[in-house]
Protein backbone atom coordinates (compact mmCIF):
# COMPACT_ATOMS: atom_id res chain seq x y z
CA UNK A 1 0.00 0.00 0.00
CA UNK A 2 2.84 2.25 1.18
CA UNK A 3 4.69 1.35 -1.64
CA UNK A 4 1.24 2.24 -4.13
CA UNK A 5 0.54 5.32 -2.28
CA UNK A 6 4.76 6.62 -3.16
CA UNK A 7 4.53 5.05 -6.48
CA UNK A 8 1.29 7.53 -7.35
CA UNK A 9 3.04 10.45 -6.03
CA UNK A 10 6.14 10.08 -7.96
CA UNK A 11 4.29 9.94 -10.66
CA UNK A 12 2.49 12.67 -10.27
CA UNK A 13 5.35 14.21 -9.88
CA UNK A 14 6.67 13.30 -13.04
CA UNK A 15 3.70 14.28 -14.66
CA UNK A 16 4.22 17.75 -13.19
CA UNK A 17 7.72 18.08 -14.53
CA UNK A 18 6.32 16.77 -17.61
CA UNK A 19 3.88 19.70 -18.20
CA UNK A 20 4.85 21.93 -21.00
CA UNK A 21 5.10 25.60 -20.83
CA UNK A 22 4.66 27.73 -23.89
CA UNK A 23 7.77 29.15 -25.93
CA UNK A 24 7.94 32.89 -26.99
CA UNK A 25 7.87 31.08 -30.84
CA UNK A 26 4.66 29.24 -29.65
CA UNK A 27 2.91 32.53 -27.62
CA UNK A 28 4.08 34.77 -31.16
CA UNK A 29 2.08 31.80 -32.80
CA UNK A 30 -0.85 31.91 -31.01
CA UNK A 31 -1.22 36.06 -30.88
CA UNK A 32 -0.68 36.00 -34.88
CA UNK A 33 -3.48 33.35 -35.52
CA UNK A 34 -6.04 35.67 -32.80
CA UNK A 35 -4.86 38.53 -35.48
CA UNK A 36 -5.21 36.45 -38.11
CA UNK A 37 -9.12 35.87 -37.25
CA UNK A 38 -9.85 39.86 -37.01
CA UNK A 39 -7.24 41.19 -39.41
CA UNK A 40 -7.66 39.09 -42.40
CA UNK A 41 -10.73 37.75 -44.60
CA UNK A 42 -12.18 35.35 -42.13
CA UNK A 43 -10.85 31.57 -42.45
CA UNK A 44 -12.89 28.77 -40.73
CA UNK A 45 -10.14 26.32 -41.23
CA UNK A 46 -7.70 28.92 -39.25
CA UNK A 47 -10.51 29.44 -36.24
CA UNK A 48 -10.89 25.67 -36.51
CA UNK A 49 -7.22 25.05 -35.90
CA UNK A 50 -6.73 27.61 -33.48
CA UNK A 51 -9.33 27.90 -31.39
CA UNK A 52 -10.63 24.85 -29.29
CA UNK A 53 -14.03 23.62 -30.21
CA UNK A 54 -15.35 24.66 -26.07
CA UNK A 55 -13.86 28.26 -26.85
CA UNK A 56 -15.40 31.30 -24.88
CA UNK A 57 -15.01 34.58 -25.63
CA UNK A 58 -15.65 36.87 -22.73
CA UNK A 59 -15.53 40.98 -24.58
CA UNK A 60 -17.92 43.59 -22.95
CA UNK A 61 -16.84 45.72 -25.34
CA UNK A 62 -18.06 43.40 -28.30
CA UNK A 63 -21.25 43.16 -26.66
CA UNK A 64 -21.36 47.00 -26.49
CA UNK A 65 -20.89 47.42 -30.21
CA UNK A 66 -23.20 44.85 -30.91
CA UNK A 67 -25.76 46.79 -28.93
CA UNK A 68 -25.04 49.57 -30.28
CA UNK A 69 -24.61 50.97 -27.09
CA UNK A 70 -27.45 50.24 -25.23
CA UNK A 71 -27.45 47.35 -22.33
CA UNK A 72 -29.63 44.40 -24.28
CA UNK A 73 -29.45 41.93 -25.89
CA UNK A 74 -26.34 40.66 -24.80
CA UNK A 75 -25.64 41.12 -21.00
CA UNK A 76 -22.81 43.50 -20.78
CA UNK A 77 -21.62 41.23 -17.76
CA UNK A 78 -21.99 37.79 -20.02
CA UNK A 79 -19.79 35.93 -22.95
CA UNK A 80 -19.51 37.25 -26.44
CA UNK A 81 -19.71 33.97 -27.69
CA UNK A 82 -19.84 30.31 -25.42
CA UNK A 83 -18.14 28.42 -28.32
CA UNK A 84 -16.17 28.19 -31.17
CA UNK A 85 -19.09 27.64 -33.71
CA UNK A 86 -20.84 30.32 -32.28
CA UNK A 87 -17.85 32.28 -33.20
CA UNK A 88 -17.44 31.89 -36.69
CA UNK A 89 -20.85 32.68 -36.73
CA UNK A 90 -20.44 36.06 -35.48
CA UNK A 91 -17.10 36.85 -36.72
CA UNK A 92 -17.15 35.45 -40.51
CA UNK A 93 -19.46 38.43 -41.28
CA UNK A 94 -17.45 40.86 -40.33
CA UNK A 95 -14.87 42.87 -42.59
CA UNK A 96 -11.30 42.50 -41.61
CA UNK A 97 -9.99 45.63 -39.47
CA UNK A 98 -6.57 46.89 -38.60
CA UNK A 99 -5.25 45.11 -35.34
CA UNK A 100 -1.56 45.45 -34.51
CA UNK A 101 0.03 43.98 -32.01
CA UNK A 102 1.84 46.60 -29.98
CA UNK A 103 3.15 44.42 -27.21
CA UNK A 104 3.24 40.69 -26.13
CA UNK A 105 3.72 38.71 -23.08
CA UNK A 106 2.89 34.81 -21.94
CA UNK A 107 3.27 32.40 -19.03
CA UNK A 108 3.24 28.70 -19.58
CA UNK A 109 -0.52 28.58 -20.19
CA UNK A 110 -1.43 31.94 -21.42
CA UNK A 111 -0.46 34.85 -23.76
CA UNK A 112 -1.35 38.41 -23.20
CA UNK A 113 -1.03 41.14 -25.89
CA UNK A 114 -2.03 45.35 -26.25
CA UNK A 115 -3.46 46.06 -29.50
CA UNK A 116 -4.50 49.49 -31.81
CA UNK A 117 -7.49 48.94 -33.67
CA UNK A 118 -7.22 51.28 -37.30
CA UNK A 119 -9.89 51.02 -39.85
CA UNK A 120 -12.58 49.87 -37.80
CA UNK A 121 -15.34 51.25 -40.73
CA UNK A 122 -18.10 53.62 -40.25
CA UNK A 123 -18.88 56.79 -41.40
CA UNK A 124 -16.89 58.85 -39.37
CA UNK A 125 -13.63 61.05 -40.58
CA UNK A 126 -11.30 61.15 -39.24
CA UNK A 127 -11.71 57.94 -37.21
CA UNK A 128 -10.19 57.65 -33.46
CA UNK A 129 -7.93 54.12 -32.92
CA UNK A 130 -9.05 51.82 -30.52
CA UNK A 131 -6.32 50.50 -28.05
CA UNK A 132 -7.08 47.19 -26.05
CA UNK A 133 -5.70 44.34 -23.73
CA UNK A 134 -6.38 40.72 -24.65
CA UNK A 135 -5.59 37.82 -22.60
CA UNK A 136 -5.48 34.23 -24.40
CA UNK A 137 -5.39 31.25 -22.03
CA UNK A 138 -4.15 28.34 -24.01
CA UNK A 139 -4.22 24.59 -24.25
CA UNK A 140 -1.81 22.49 -25.71
CA UNK A 141 -2.92 19.68 -28.37
CA UNK A 142 0.35 17.25 -28.61
CA UNK A 143 -1.55 15.69 -31.76
CA UNK A 144 -0.98 18.43 -33.93
CA UNK A 145 2.36 19.54 -35.02
CA UNK A 146 1.45 22.78 -36.58
CA UNK A 147 -0.62 24.45 -34.07
CA UNK A 148 0.33 22.84 -30.47
CA UNK A 149 -1.53 25.30 -28.27
CA UNK A 150 -5.43 26.10 -29.26
CA UNK A 151 -7.10 29.47 -27.48
CA UNK A 152 -9.44 27.98 -25.30
CA UNK A 153 -10.52 31.22 -23.63
CA UNK A 154 -10.14 34.99 -24.51
CA UNK A 155 -10.58 38.11 -22.11
CA UNK A 156 -10.59 41.02 -24.43
CA UNK A 157 -11.41 44.66 -23.39
CA UNK A 158 -10.85 47.93 -25.32
CA UNK A 159 -11.92 51.23 -25.87
CA UNK A 160 -15.61 50.65 -27.44
CA UNK A 161 -16.44 54.07 -26.57
CA UNK A 162 -13.98 55.62 -29.19
CA UNK A 163 -15.26 52.80 -31.93
CA UNK A 164 -18.92 53.82 -31.35
CA UNK A 165 -17.72 56.97 -32.24
CA UNK A 166 -15.95 55.57 -35.57
CA UNK A 167 -19.51 53.56 -36.11
CA UNK A 168 -21.66 56.96 -35.74
CA UNK A 169 -23.59 55.55 -32.74
CA UNK A 170 -22.15 57.54 -30.35
CA UNK A 171 -21.86 61.64 -31.23
CA UNK A 172 -19.77 63.68 -28.74
CA UNK A 173 -21.31 67.01 -28.18
CA UNK A 174 -18.54 69.20 -26.27
CA UNK A 175 -15.24 68.27 -28.35
CA UNK A 176 -12.91 71.25 -28.61
CA UNK A 177 -11.51 70.69 -31.80
C1 LIG B 1 -22.93 27.18 -29.29
O1 LIG B 1 -23.48 28.36 -28.72
C2 LIG B 1 -24.75 28.68 -29.23
C3 LIG B 1 -25.14 30.03 -28.65
O2 LIG B 1 -25.06 30.03 -27.24
C4 LIG B 1 -25.73 27.57 -28.89
O3 LIG B 1 -26.98 27.89 -29.43
C5 LIG B 1 -25.21 26.27 -29.49
O4 LIG B 1 -26.05 25.21 -29.08
C6 LIG B 1 -23.80 25.99 -29.02
N1 LIG B 1 -23.29 24.84 -29.74
C7 LIG B 1 -22.60 23.89 -29.15
C8 LIG B 1 -22.09 22.81 -30.06
O5 LIG B 1 -22.41 23.89 -27.95
C1 LIG C 1 -5.31 18.40 -32.44
O1 LIG C 1 -4.63 18.39 -33.66
C2 LIG C 1 -5.03 17.34 -34.52
C3 LIG C 1 -4.08 17.36 -35.72
O2 LIG C 1 -4.13 18.59 -36.38
C4 LIG C 1 -6.48 17.55 -34.90
O3 LIG C 1 -6.92 16.51 -35.76
C5 LIG C 1 -7.33 17.55 -33.65
O4 LIG C 1 -8.65 17.86 -33.95
C6 LIG C 1 -6.79 18.56 -32.65
N1 LIG C 1 -7.47 18.41 -31.37
C7 LIG C 1 -8.38 19.27 -30.94
C8 LIG C 1 -8.93 18.97 -29.58
O5 LIG C 1 -8.73 20.24 -31.60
Amino acid sequence: MRTQILASVSLLAAGAYAQACLTTAEAQLVADNFQALIDQPFSIPLAEAALTEDYVDWASGVNTLINSGCAAPLSLTGPTFTNRTDFIKGQSGQAPIGFQILNLWNNCDTVMLRWRGTNLGGPTTPAEDTTGMIVLEVVQNTSSTTQPWQIQTSYSEFNSGAWLYDLGVFKPTNCTS
